[in-house]
């Protein structure tokens, strides 16, 4: 039977983060720049967006870009950000034809003005596609994110529209930049690394987690769906006893 034909579709992963990660020393090992192992990295992310909408994955958020990046030399994040534009100018295609709409999260206004006006073309072309959202986790920082979300609702707060008493886990939920998103279910890194390096760090809460040995560039959708058979033999039991979740 084909790898896709084994999942069953009753108990998809509704959200998939992964954190992409490799791409330098993917290079490194060829003997080449850094950069060549991102631009090596996109075919990957094509095979990541095609494999998750293939199979029914509703949400697809993809760690591009963190706010430590920033902190990378000049030439490597120019480079990181000219090939954002490049790839959002070619992939608008690949999203229209399978139905994906795209989502950005994380401070878009430190990227380039030419990057802004780009996604936001992207964003509102696809914006009624039905079958998948795609998410770019862009210029993204879960810490930076909770502190933007504390400002929100204290500000809601000092203002009388909401009681402290009333903070719920709703309420963190929604003010957070994934306000419109479940929670991840199913959280990948590649590289062997085993780090959350500041992402999604209150969605993943309870997503089951997934360390791959291979490099950013070499994953396919092979191994997304591999991922997700593994996925499906997890017990999820939130707490509660093996007994009760059978
Ligand atoms: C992931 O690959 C891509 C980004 C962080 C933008 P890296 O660039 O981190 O590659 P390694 O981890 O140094 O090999
Ligand atoms: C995490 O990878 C960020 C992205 C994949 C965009 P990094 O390579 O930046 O993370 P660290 O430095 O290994 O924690
Ligand atoms: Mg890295």
């Amino acid at each position: 039977m084909e790898l896709k034909e084994q999942i069953y579709k009753d108990n998809l992963p509704k959200h998939v983060a992964i954190i992409m990660d490799g791409n330098g020393r993917w290079a490194k090992k060829q003997g080449k720049l850094r950069v060549f192992g991102h631009r090596k990295g996109v075919k990957a992310v094509r095979e990541a967006i095609e494999g998750a909408a293939e199979i029914g994955v509703e949400f697809l958020t993809l760690y591009a870009f963190s706010t430590e990046n920033w902190n990378r030399p000049k030439f490597e994040v120019d480079a990181l950000m000219s090939l954002l534009l490049s790839s959002l100018k070619d992939e608008l295609k690949t999203l229209q034809e399978n139905n994906i709409k795209l989502k950005v999260i994380g401070d878009i206004s430190k990227l380039p003005q030419k990057n802004q006006k780009e996604l936001q073309q992207v964003i509102d072309k696809t914006k009624d596609n039905s079958r998948m959202t795609l998410v770019l986790a862009l210029s993204y920082g879960s810490k930076v994110e909770i502190i933007d979300a504390v400002k929100a609702i204290s500000e809601k707060v000092k203002n009388d529209e909401l009681d402290i008493s009333e903070i719920t886990e709703d309420t963190i939920s929604n003010n957070l930049y994934t306000s419109e998103m479940p929670d991840v279910d199913l959280l990948i890194r590649t590289s062997g690394e085993t780090r959350i390096s500041n992402f999604l760090l209150w969605q993943i809460a309870y997503a089951e987690l997934f360390f791959l040995e291979k490099l950013w560039p070499d994953f396919d959708r092979t191994d997304l769906f591999n991922t997700i058979l593994d996925y499906q033999n997890r017990e999820r039991r939130f707490g509660k006893t093996s007994d009760q979740v059978k």
